[in-house]
C-alpha cells in the first residue's frame, strides 16, 4: 500500500534546484513538493511556474505553514546552518544540501535542536544511494575484495567559476573543494569502509584570486578566503587506511576517483558525484572484471536521500544520509584543515554506523520494498 505523501518545501531556488524539483515531484512517489523560497523571489516564482502544484512563497511563510513535513535546504552553504536550524524550530525534518553547515558548533546545534524537537536532520549527498555506489557496497559486503586495507579518492579540478552562473561562495568558508566536493568522497568511503577515527592533512591556497568568466558575473575578481588544494590520509575505524586529494588548483588528472584494495582484490569505484556505473573488481592477480549493476537509481536521483528520510518519517526506521553521518563527513573535513594547520595528527570526536545497504529490486519510485 503506498504510504501517506510526505510534503516538503524547498528553500533556496538556485542552480541544482531543478533537479530536486524534478525527481521529487515526477519519480518520488512518497515526495510532494508544496511550496519554494528564496530570498530572491523572482528565482521562487520561477521555480513555482515551471512545476505546477508548488506555491511560491517567502521563507518566513514557507516555515509556517503546518502541512510542510520536510525542508530541503538548497540555499548556499554559509545559510545551511542557520536555514536549517529555523527549519528544526519551526517543526520540521531538514534535508540539506551538502555541507550539512560550515562549522562544527553550528552543525552540533542542528543536531541538538533536532533531537529536542523530535524532527530528522540529514542530507546530501545522496549519490551513495545511487546505483553505482550500492552495487559496490554489495561487492564488499558479500566478501569479493576481503577485507579492505586502503582506498584511495581523488578530485583533480579547477573550480566552477567558468561554468557556474554564481560561483564565489566555492571560495568562501563552506566552499574549498574539500568542502564542496569531499562530501561526495567521503560519505562513499564511510558508507563503503565506515567512520574513521584519525586523521592528517596538509593544505594550500595556489591563486589567492579567481577571475569569473561564466555569465552573468563574468569579470567578477573572487577573493579566495579557504584552501583550495586539500591533501588528507585517513585511519579508518576497521583499520582501513585512506589518502584524499580534493584540489581546484590543478587542470585535471588521469587519477581514479575512487579505489577500495582488500586483502582478496581491488574495487574500481565510478565518480561518486554520479549515480550509475562503471563498477569493476579484480580478483587476486586476475583481470579486471566490469560488474553489471545491482541496483536501480543509476541515474540523476538526486532527492533519494530526501526520498528515504520521508519513508523514514512515516515507518519510524532509521534514515541513511542520516544526521550521525552528514557531521561525521563535516568533522572529517575541518580534521584535515586543523592536521594541516596543527602539524598533528587528529582524532575524530564524531562517528556513524554505516547507513543500510539499500534493498535490491526496488520499483522505480519506491525506497522501501
Ligand atoms: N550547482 C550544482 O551543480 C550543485 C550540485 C550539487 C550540490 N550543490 C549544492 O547545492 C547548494 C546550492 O547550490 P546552487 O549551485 O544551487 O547555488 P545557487 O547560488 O545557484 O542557489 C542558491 C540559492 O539559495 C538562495 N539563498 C541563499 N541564502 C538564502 C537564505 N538564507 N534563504 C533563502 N534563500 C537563500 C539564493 O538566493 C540562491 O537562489 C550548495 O550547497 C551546493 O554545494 C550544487
Amino acid at each position: 500500500m503506498a504510504a501517506e505523501t510526505v510534503k516538503v518545501g524547498i528553500i533556496g531556488c538556485g542552480n541544482i534546484s531543478g533537479i530536486y524539483l524534478k525527481n521529487m515531484s515526477q519519480v518520488f512517489d512518497i515526495l510532494e513538493v508544496v511550496a519554494c523560497a528564496d530570498l530572491l523571489m523572482d528565482r521562487a516564482r520561477a521555480k513555482a511556474e515551471e512545476f505546477g502544484g508548488v506555491k511560491a512563497v517567502t521563507v518566513r511563510k514557507l516555515l509556517a505553514d503546518p502541512a510542510i513535513d520536510v525542508v530541503v535546504n538548497l540555499t548556499v552553504p554559509k545559510a545551511h546552518g542557520e536555514v536549517a536550524l529555523a527549519a528544526v524550530k519551526a517543526g520540521k525534518s531538514v534535508y540539506n544540501e551538502k555541507p550539512l553547515a560550515v562549522t562544527r558548533r553550528e552543525g552540533k546545534e542542528l543536531l541538538k535542536a533536532a533531537k529536542a524537537k523530535g524532527v530528522l536532520v540529514g542530507g546530501a549527498p545522496d549519490t551513495f544511494l545511487g546505483g553505482g555506489l550500492q552495487t559496490c557496497r554489495k561487492l564488499i559486503d558479500d566478501g569479493w575484495v576481503g577485507e579492505p586495507v586502503a582506498a584511495a579518492a581523488f578530485m583533480m579540478g579547477h573550480g566552477h567559476e567558468s561554468w557556474h552562473p554564481d560561483p564565489e561562495f566555492f571560495y568562501k568558508p563552506g566552499g574549498g573543494p574539500m568542502f564542496d566536493m569531499g562530501p561526495y568522497y567521503l560519505t562513499a568511503l564511510v558508507s563503503l569502509i565506515g567512520p574513521v577515527k584519525r586523521v592528517t592533512g596538509s593544505t594550500r591556497i595556489t591563486f589567492p584570486e579567481r577571475l569569473v568568466t561564466s555569465k552573468p558575473k563574468s569579470g567578477t575578481v573572487i577573493k579566495v578566503e579557504v584552501p583550495t588544494h586539500i591533501v588528507g590520509v585517513m585511519d579508518f575505524a576497521n583499520g582501513a587506511v585512506g589518502t584524499i586529494v580534493t584540489s581546484f588548483d590543478v587542470w585535471g588528472g588521469r587519477l581514479p576517483r575512487i579505489e577500495i584494495y582488500g586483502t582478496e582484490g581491488s574495487l574500481s569505484v565510478p565518480d561518486p558525484n554520479t549515480f550509475g556505473g562503471p563498477v569493476a573488481v579484480k580478483r587476486g592477480r586476475g583481470d579486471w572484471a566490469e560488474v553489471p549493476l545491482t541496483h536501480g537509481y543509476a541515474e540523476n536521483s538526486r532527492g533519494l536521500g530526501v526520498a528515504d528520510m520521508a519513508y523514514a518519517l512515516r515507518s519510524g526506521r532509521a534514515h541513511r544520509a542520516n544526521e550521525q553521518l552528514t557531521y561525521h563527513v563535516l568533522d572529517l573535513m575541518h580534521a584535515f584543515h586543523d592536521a594541516s594547520d596543527s602539524g598533528k595528527h587528529v582524532m575524530l570526536e564524531s562517528s556513524c554506523q554505516r547507513p543500510a545497504a539499500l534493498p535490491m529490486g526496488l520499483r522505480e519510485g519506491l525506497v522501501d520494498e
